[in-house]
């Protein structure tokens, strides 16, 4: 059990910008579904991300542009169901917040009614400026994501490292103070320099939650799929895989089929 287990019996965003003030790292992982929640939440994670990476990990969908405002309220509220300790950070998904303030708050207003999720997560910065102040009017937490944000995959064209040019990276440094003055909570930066997220994070009082954005950030972040192995085509730099599941699991699946092919499963203490 983690340090932070006994510290907090409950995470809050109070308890996040804790941490940061204390210097304490902040783990966070995603879960789509109840199974994976209750382990990750017993493991003693800070945060739990329902994030709208459930469009590729659960559904096979190429990009998170898909995912719909009903699909990220199911995944949530089974995750929800769950959760003893941790803190449920909700996506937006893609649409649902874009075209303006009214619409952003009536999809957070959603998620948060019907699901039970504790905040919500929005990609962008100066754009969605609106759209994060009603949010957060309403009494809503909101976290920001800069760096590369999926739902913008078809402007960006690929999935390469982001402000890596000064103009790209001056504007994410506004962008993460401007979030941070609106009243968010925290921050993801994903797959950006290192140092330019250490400077962010330096930059900022609330939490920055790095996803290939180095170690000088306050907490971390991955796809749980990724990180227990379950995928395996994908590979990028920033991804430390603790388990090999997609080995495992392919392993148990073919015993089983031959197990049954062989007619040596069940056995008689299998049977009633
Ligand atoms: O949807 C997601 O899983 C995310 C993480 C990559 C931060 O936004």
């Amino acid at each position: 059990m983690s340090v932070a287990k006994k510290e907090y019996k409950r995470v809050t965003v109070k308890s996040l910008i804790d941490m940061k003030t204390n210097g304490e790292k902040i783990s966070m992982l995603t879960a789509y579904d109840y199974t994976m929640a209750k382990i990750v939440d017993g493991a003693g994670i800070d945060v739990i991300l329902v994030g709208d990476s459930a469009s590729n990990v659960m559904a096979g969908h190429e990009t998170t542009l898909p995912i719909t405002l009903d699909q990220m309220i199911y995944h949530a509220s089974s995750v929800v169901r769950a959760i003893d300790r941790a803190l449920v950070v909700v996506d937006l998904p893609f649409g649902s917040y874009q075209s303006d303030p009214k619409e952003a708050l009536r999809s957070a207003i959603r998620i948060m009614k019907e699901s039970g999720g504790h905040a919500v997560k929005m990609e962008g910065g100066k754009e969605v400026k609106e759209s994060i102040k009603r949010i957060l009017h309403a009494g809503v937490p909101v976290m920001g994501h800069l760096g590369l944000t999926p739902q913008s995959i078809y402007k960006f064209g690929t999935y390469t490292v982001r402000a890596k040019e000064e103009q790209e990276a001056k504007k994410l440094k506004e962008d993460a103070l401007m979030l941070e003055k609106a009243g968010c909570f925290g921050i993801v930066l994903e797959k950006i320099p290192a140092k330019l997220a250490e400077e962010v994070a330096k930059s900022v009082s609330i939490p920055v939650i790095g996803i290939g954005a180095g170690a000088g950030v306050d907490g971390q972040v991955l796809v749980t799929h990724d990180m227990i192995g379950m995928t395996h085509e994908f590979n990028p730099r920033f991804l430390r895989r603790y388990m090999n599941l997609y080995e495992d699991m392919t392993n148990a699946f073919s015993q089983y089929a031959e197990d049954i092919k062989r007619g040596d499963f069940p056995s008689d203490k299998e049977q009633y």
